[in-house]
């Protein structure tokens, strides 16, 4: 098994990421950290409640809330892309208390716990896991290896015509992510998510045609990001935080890896939040193993598997 935390800006596809980390028996989800990204900081609480309750995993996952703003600049948020994140679903969490203990001094702790033994998935701007590489120096050493989904690889922007959401939401925390000595993965926006792990039309009626609580909220969740990646050209709904996880559990899925120098644009005025790849001709020594092609149809069957489930929602 996998042992791991997963820190999230729980929304749409974060949903999913939760998912696959809740029901593969491959994963041993210990703590879900919150951080400040997609949508306001508490409905993305309420999303990542709403997960596990699809799940039928309510109240064993503790769920501890980290940083709710970037590092040094004002919280950005898109909205604008996933409405509420949950696709108009809400539930009552007043009988539901999240952790005492804020996120980055879980992730300290935890990894401190097992040295060399829990997996990190950063599926949101990187200010818990910056914030806990600044707390503790021994961190990421004691992180056996961390994932993140960010970046472009030289490619396509989502938020800026340079930048990826979760790094141009915190570009300072993720520079310091990548000078701080994980063994990281990352799996960018470009090429693999707006290329490789979109959902078309037939893909989701596969997935709708299930009739499972999981297959019905997938659906639901992912209906607001299909009509923003509609809007944009995209044929499909996009799945970066959950082929995060799922290459960490499944690691058959990476078709092409390769080793690369990664920095992130802290100053730029169009390049904000832009992840310089430089891929070995530049004098830069390796700090990141980066995906470049996956098993897209394998990563949709992995995933379709999960939703066909049948879990007791409360
Ligand atoms: C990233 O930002 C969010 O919109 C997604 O959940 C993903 O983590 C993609 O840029
Ligand atoms: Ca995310």
């Amino acid at each position: 098994t996998v042992p791991l935390i997963i820190d999230t800006d729980t929304a749409q596809d974060d949903c999913v990421a939760l998912i696959t980390a809740l029901l593969d028996p491959v994963a041993d989800l210990r703590a879900i950290t919150m951080v400040a990204g997609n949508v306001g900081f508490d409905r993305q609480v309420r999303n990542a409640y709403l997960t596990l309750n699809v799940t039928g995993r309510l109240g064993e996952i503790p769920i501890h809330l980290g940083c709710r703003r970037p590092m040094v600049r004002e919280w950005e948020s898109a909205e604008n892309v996933h409405g509420d994140g949950a696709g108009g679903l809400d539930m009552d969490v007043s009988g539901l208390a999240p952790e005492a203990e804020h996120a980055v001094d879980a992730l300290v702790r935890l990894a401190a716990e097992s040295p060399g033994e829990l997996s990190v998935v950063a599926i949101g701007p990187l200010t818990n896991i910056a914030m806990a590489v600044v707390k503790d120096p021994g961190f990421a050493r004691n992180v056996k290896t961390l994932y993140v989904m960010g970046g472009s690889n030289n490619g396509r922007g989502n938020i800026t015509a340079a930048a990826e959401f979760n790094f141009y939401v915190d570009p300072e925390a993720a520079k310091t992510v990548f000078a701080a000595g994980f063994d990281v993965t990352v799996i960018p926006w470009d090429p693999l998510t707006l290329r490789q792990a979109v959902f078309g039309q037939e893909r989701l009626d596969a997935i709708a045609a299930l009739g499972t609580p999981l297959s019905d909220f997938f659906i639901r969740v992912c209906a607001a990001t299909l009509e923003f990646d509609r809007s944009v050209g995209i044929d499909g709904t996009t799945h970066p935080d959950s082929l995060t996880s799922a290459v960490l559990f499944h690691p058959e899925l990476v078709r092409r890896a390769a080793r690369y120098h990664v920095d992130v644009e802290t100053g730029g005025e169009l390049t904000r939040g832009y992840s310089a790849m430089s891929w070995g001709v530049h004098g830069l020594t390796a700090n990141a193993t980066v995906v470049e092609e996956i098993d897209a149809e394998g990563f949709y069957s992995y995933l379709k598997g999960l939703l066909a489930v049948e879990t007791k929602p409360n």
